[in-house]
Protein backbone atom coordinates (compact mmCIF):
# COMPACT_ATOMS: atom_id res chain seq x y z
CA UNK A 1 0.00 0.00 0.00
CA UNK A 2 3.20 2.14 0.74
CA UNK A 3 4.55 4.07 -2.91
CA UNK A 4 4.04 2.19 -5.94
CA UNK A 5 7.50 2.67 -6.98
CA UNK A 6 6.39 2.95 -10.11
CA UNK A 7 5.70 6.47 -9.24
CA UNK A 8 7.91 7.60 -7.92
CA UNK A 9 9.86 9.28 -10.47
CA UNK A 10 6.57 11.28 -11.13
CA UNK A 11 6.56 12.87 -8.41
CA UNK A 12 6.74 16.14 -8.27
CA UNK A 13 8.70 17.74 -5.39
CA UNK A 14 11.62 15.94 -3.25
CA UNK A 15 9.86 16.03 0.16
CA UNK A 16 6.39 14.12 -1.02
CA UNK A 17 8.84 11.29 -2.25
CA UNK A 18 10.63 11.08 0.68
CA UNK A 19 11.27 7.25 1.68
CA UNK A 20 8.56 6.78 -1.53
CA UNK A 21 5.35 6.95 0.92
CA UNK A 22 2.47 8.04 -1.19
CA UNK A 23 0.65 10.80 -0.15
CA UNK A 24 -2.87 10.10 1.10
CA UNK A 25 -5.92 12.71 1.08
CA UNK A 26 -9.00 11.58 3.13
CA UNK A 27 -11.58 13.23 3.64
CA UNK A 28 -13.78 13.23 7.08
CA UNK A 29 -17.58 14.08 6.12
CA UNK A 30 -18.47 13.83 9.88
CA UNK A 31 -22.12 13.81 10.10
CA UNK A 32 -23.03 15.23 6.71
CA UNK A 33 -24.44 14.34 3.92
CA UNK A 34 -27.84 12.48 3.21
CA UNK A 35 -27.45 9.56 0.86
CA UNK A 36 -28.28 11.65 -2.24
CA UNK A 37 -26.20 14.59 -1.11
CA UNK A 38 -23.50 11.67 -0.83
CA UNK A 39 -24.13 10.74 -4.39
CA UNK A 40 -24.06 14.25 -5.89
CA UNK A 41 -20.84 15.23 -3.78
CA UNK A 42 -19.36 11.70 -4.93
CA UNK A 43 -19.96 12.03 -9.07
CA UNK A 44 -18.51 15.65 -8.58
CA UNK A 45 -15.50 14.11 -7.18
CA UNK A 46 -15.51 11.59 -9.38
CA UNK A 47 -15.20 13.81 -12.13
CA UNK A 48 -12.54 16.53 -10.74
CA UNK A 49 -9.86 13.49 -9.50
CA UNK A 50 -10.40 11.27 -12.88
CA UNK A 51 -6.81 11.63 -13.83
CA UNK A 52 -5.06 12.27 -10.43
CA UNK A 53 -2.73 9.71 -9.67
CA UNK A 54 0.54 9.39 -7.24
CA UNK A 55 -2.24 10.69 -5.09
CA UNK A 56 -4.35 7.93 -2.46
CA UNK A 57 -7.83 9.55 -2.00
CA UNK A 58 -10.49 8.54 0.12
CA UNK A 59 -13.89 10.01 1.76
CA UNK A 60 -15.43 8.88 4.70
CA UNK A 61 -19.27 9.46 4.52
CA UNK A 62 -21.42 8.48 7.46
CA UNK A 63 -22.63 5.00 8.10
CA UNK A 64 -26.08 5.60 6.35
CA UNK A 65 -24.71 6.20 2.61
CA UNK A 66 -21.57 3.68 2.90
CA UNK A 67 -23.21 1.28 0.07
CA UNK A 68 -24.63 3.95 -1.65
CA UNK A 69 -21.14 5.75 -2.25
CA UNK A 70 -19.64 2.33 -3.49
CA UNK A 71 -21.62 1.72 -5.55
CA UNK A 72 -20.88 5.47 -7.12
CA UNK A 73 -17.38 4.80 -6.88
CA UNK A 74 -16.89 1.38 -8.64
CA UNK A 75 -14.30 1.79 -11.01
CA UNK A 76 -12.97 5.14 -9.52
CA UNK A 77 -9.81 4.99 -7.63
CA UNK A 78 -11.26 6.82 -5.02
CA UNK A 79 -11.27 4.61 -1.67
CA UNK A 80 -14.19 4.55 0.91
CA UNK A 81 -13.54 4.57 4.59
CA UNK A 82 -15.84 4.63 7.87
CA UNK A 83 -15.61 6.85 10.36
CA UNK A 84 -15.94 4.56 13.33
CA UNK A 85 -17.09 0.57 14.12
CA UNK A 86 -17.33 -1.81 16.68
CA UNK A 87 -15.13 -4.74 17.69
CA UNK A 88 -17.75 -7.20 18.07
CA UNK A 89 -19.01 -9.14 14.81
CA UNK A 90 -22.47 -9.53 15.52
CA UNK A 91 -24.54 -9.56 18.48
CA UNK A 92 -26.89 -7.56 20.99
CA UNK A 93 -25.46 -4.54 20.45
CA UNK A 94 -27.66 -2.01 19.76
CA UNK A 95 -26.68 0.91 17.38
CA UNK A 96 -23.13 -0.68 16.56
CA UNK A 97 -22.19 -1.39 12.79
CA UNK A 98 -19.50 -4.43 12.86
CA UNK A 99 -16.34 -4.78 10.80
CA UNK A 100 -18.09 -7.09 9.06
CA UNK A 101 -21.08 -4.89 7.82
CA UNK A 102 -18.37 -1.92 6.95
CA UNK A 103 -16.38 -4.61 4.88
CA UNK A 104 -19.87 -5.31 2.72
CA UNK A 105 -20.85 -2.06 2.60
CA UNK A 106 -17.58 -1.43 0.30
CA UNK A 107 -14.60 0.26 2.60
CA UNK A 108 -11.42 -0.40 2.56
CA UNK A 109 -10.58 1.28 5.45
CA UNK A 110 -11.80 2.74 9.09
CA UNK A 111 -11.35 6.07 10.81
CA UNK A 112 -10.85 5.17 14.24
CA UNK A 113 -10.07 6.85 17.69
CA UNK A 114 -11.23 10.46 15.99
CA UNK A 115 -11.14 12.85 18.79
CA UNK A 116 -14.77 13.80 18.60
CA UNK A 117 -15.15 9.54 19.73
CA UNK A 118 -13.12 10.03 22.60
CA UNK A 119 -14.65 13.78 23.20
CA UNK A 120 -18.33 12.56 22.86
CA UNK A 121 -18.47 9.62 23.48
CA UNK A 122 -16.08 7.92 25.51
CA UNK A 123 -14.00 6.50 23.23
CA UNK A 124 -10.60 5.54 25.59
CA UNK A 125 -6.85 4.38 24.44
CA UNK A 126 -7.95 1.00 25.46
CA UNK A 127 -11.06 0.75 23.20
CA UNK A 128 -9.57 2.43 20.03
CA UNK A 129 -7.27 -0.34 20.43
CA UNK A 130 -9.84 -2.97 20.32
CA UNK A 131 -11.12 -1.28 17.76
CA UNK A 132 -8.06 -1.27 15.28
CA UNK A 133 -7.40 -4.43 16.35
CA UNK A 134 -10.94 -5.91 15.02
CA UNK A 135 -10.78 -3.79 11.61
CA UNK A 136 -7.08 -4.95 11.17
CA UNK A 137 -8.48 -8.45 11.66
CA UNK A 138 -10.79 -8.26 8.81
CA UNK A 139 -8.99 -6.46 6.51
CA UNK A 140 -9.86 -3.13 6.76
CA UNK A 141 -6.60 -0.36 6.66
CA UNK A 142 -6.92 2.06 9.52
CA UNK A 143 -6.72 5.58 9.91
CA UNK A 144 -6.16 5.65 13.67
CA UNK A 145 -6.24 9.50 14.82
CA UNK A 146 -4.16 10.95 17.92
CA UNK A 147 -3.73 14.26 19.15
CA UNK A 148 -3.51 16.87 22.09
CA UNK A 149 -6.17 19.25 23.69
CA UNK A 150 -5.40 23.14 23.75
CA UNK A 151 -5.24 22.50 27.41
CA UNK A 152 -2.52 19.61 27.29
CA UNK A 153 -0.45 22.00 24.67
CA UNK A 154 -0.50 24.66 26.94
CA UNK A 155 0.29 22.57 30.15
CA UNK A 156 3.08 21.61 27.80
CA UNK A 157 2.19 17.65 27.65
CA UNK A 158 1.34 17.14 24.14
CA UNK A 159 4.11 14.96 23.02
CA UNK A 160 3.35 12.64 26.25
CA UNK A 161 -0.12 12.56 25.51
CA UNK A 162 0.28 11.75 21.49
CA UNK A 163 3.01 8.96 23.22
CA UNK A 164 0.59 8.10 25.27
CA UNK A 165 -2.16 7.45 22.97
CA UNK A 166 0.02 5.57 20.14
CA UNK A 167 1.32 2.91 23.02
CA UNK A 168 -2.25 2.59 24.08
CA UNK A 169 -3.51 2.51 20.60
CA UNK A 170 -1.22 -0.05 19.78
CA UNK A 171 -0.39 -2.12 22.25
CA UNK A 172 0.35 -5.65 21.38
CA UNK A 173 0.41 -4.80 17.71
CA UNK A 174 3.02 -6.64 15.50
CA UNK A 175 4.90 -5.01 12.59
CA UNK A 176 2.69 -6.86 10.27
CA UNK A 177 -0.69 -4.39 11.96
CA UNK A 178 1.45 -1.34 11.17
CA UNK A 179 1.37 -1.58 6.95
CA UNK A 180 -1.90 -1.66 6.99
CA UNK A 181 -2.22 1.16 9.09
CA UNK A 182 -2.13 5.28 8.72
CA UNK A 183 -1.55 7.67 11.31
CA UNK A 184 -3.45 11.13 12.00
CA UNK A 185 -2.53 13.66 13.85
CA UNK A 186 -5.63 16.50 14.39
CA UNK A 187 -4.31 18.45 17.33
CA UNK A 188 -7.63 18.89 18.86
CA UNK A 189 -7.27 22.83 19.25
CA UNK A 190 -7.14 22.95 15.32
CA UNK A 191 -10.31 20.93 13.91
CA UNK A 192 -13.12 22.86 13.33
CA UNK A 193 -11.70 26.11 14.49
CA UNK A 194 -10.10 27.48 11.43
CA UNK A 195 -6.53 27.28 13.63
CA UNK A 196 -4.17 25.49 11.68
CA UNK A 197 -1.21 24.21 13.25
CA UNK A 198 1.82 25.53 11.45
CA UNK A 199 3.53 22.99 8.99
CA UNK A 200 6.56 23.46 12.00
CA UNK A 201 3.86 22.66 14.42
CA UNK A 202 2.85 19.49 12.83
CA UNK A 203 5.94 18.03 11.33
CA UNK A 204 7.81 18.45 15.19
CA UNK A 205 5.28 15.97 16.47
CA UNK A 206 5.32 14.06 13.24
CA UNK A 207 8.80 13.40 13.75
CA UNK A 208 8.02 12.79 17.44
CA UNK A 209 5.37 10.01 15.81
CA UNK A 210 7.98 8.67 13.80
CA UNK A 211 10.35 8.23 15.91
CA UNK A 212 7.94 6.19 18.72
CA UNK A 213 7.15 4.08 15.92
CA UNK A 214 11.08 3.74 15.31
CA UNK A 215 11.41 2.67 19.06
CA UNK A 216 8.07 0.71 19.17
CA UNK A 217 8.50 -1.09 15.34
CA UNK A 218 11.48 -1.22 13.44
CA UNK A 219 13.27 1.46 11.30
CA UNK A 220 11.80 0.00 7.94
CA UNK A 221 8.11 0.35 9.65
CA UNK A 222 8.68 3.90 10.58
CA UNK A 223 10.03 4.94 7.62
CA UNK A 224 7.31 3.82 5.17
CA UNK A 225 4.51 4.59 7.81
CA UNK A 226 2.43 7.73 6.03
CA UNK A 227 1.59 9.90 8.96
CA UNK A 228 -1.07 12.28 8.01
CA UNK A 229 -2.58 16.19 9.56
CA UNK A 230 -5.60 16.71 10.45
CA UNK A 231 -7.23 20.24 11.58
CA UNK A 232 -8.51 23.22 9.47
CA UNK A 233 -6.80 21.83 6.31
CA UNK A 234 -8.01 23.95 2.89
CA UNK A 235 -6.37 24.39 -0.19
CA UNK A 236 -4.57 27.43 1.03
CA UNK A 237 -2.77 25.51 3.75
CA UNK A 238 -1.99 22.03 2.38
CA UNK A 239 1.06 22.82 0.78
CA UNK A 240 3.33 23.96 2.93
CA UNK A 241 1.70 21.23 5.27
CA UNK A 242 2.86 19.01 2.78
CA UNK A 243 6.59 20.07 2.01
CA UNK A 244 7.31 19.03 5.24
CA UNK A 245 9.39 15.93 5.12
CA UNK A 246 7.13 13.47 7.78
CA UNK A 247 4.03 14.82 6.62
CA UNK A 248 2.46 12.65 3.89
CA UNK A 249 -1.10 13.53 3.69
CA UNK A 250 -4.15 15.05 5.46
CA UNK A 251 -7.42 14.40 6.92
CA UNK A 252 -9.69 16.73 6.13
CA UNK A 253 -12.91 17.50 7.66
CA UNK A 254 -15.05 20.91 6.55
CA UNK A 255 -13.15 21.41 3.28
CA UNK A 256 -14.04 17.76 2.50
CA UNK A 257 -17.77 18.79 1.80
CA UNK A 258 -17.18 20.47 -1.32
CA UNK A 259 -15.50 19.37 -4.51
CA UNK A 260 -14.14 21.78 -5.39
CA UNK A 261 -12.80 22.63 -2.00
CA UNK A 262 -11.37 19.35 -1.47
CA UNK A 263 -10.26 18.44 -5.22
CA UNK A 264 -7.88 21.72 -4.93
CA UNK A 265 -6.00 20.06 -1.66
CA UNK A 266 -6.11 16.58 -3.54
CA UNK A 267 -3.72 18.45 -6.32
CA UNK A 268 -1.98 20.09 -4.12
CA UNK A 269 1.34 19.31 -6.05
CA UNK A 270 -0.24 21.34 -9.10
CA UNK A 271 0.09 24.48 -6.45
P1 LIG B 1 -11.54 19.99 10.03
O1 LIG B 1 -11.69 18.49 10.65
O2 LIG B 1 -10.75 19.85 8.76
O3 LIG B 1 -12.94 20.47 9.80
O4 LIG B 1 -10.82 20.80 11.05
C1 LIG B 1 -10.65 17.57 10.58
C2 LIG B 1 -11.07 16.29 11.25
O5 LIG B 1 -11.74 16.34 12.28
O6 LIG B 1 -10.73 15.18 10.78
Amino acid sequence: MVGRSGDRENLKTKEVDFMGRLPFIAGNWKMNKTVEETLALVRELKGSLKEIKEVEVAIAPPFTALHAAAQELKGSSIHLASQNLFWEEKGAFTGEISPVMIKECGCQYAIIGHSERRQHFGETDETVNRRIKAALNHGLKVIFCVGETLQEREQGVNFLVVERQIEGGLKDFGELALQNLVIAYEPVWAIGTGKTATPQQAEEVHLFIRQKIRFLFSPKIADELRIQYGGSVTPDNIKGLMEQENIDGALVGGASLNADSFSRIVRFKEM
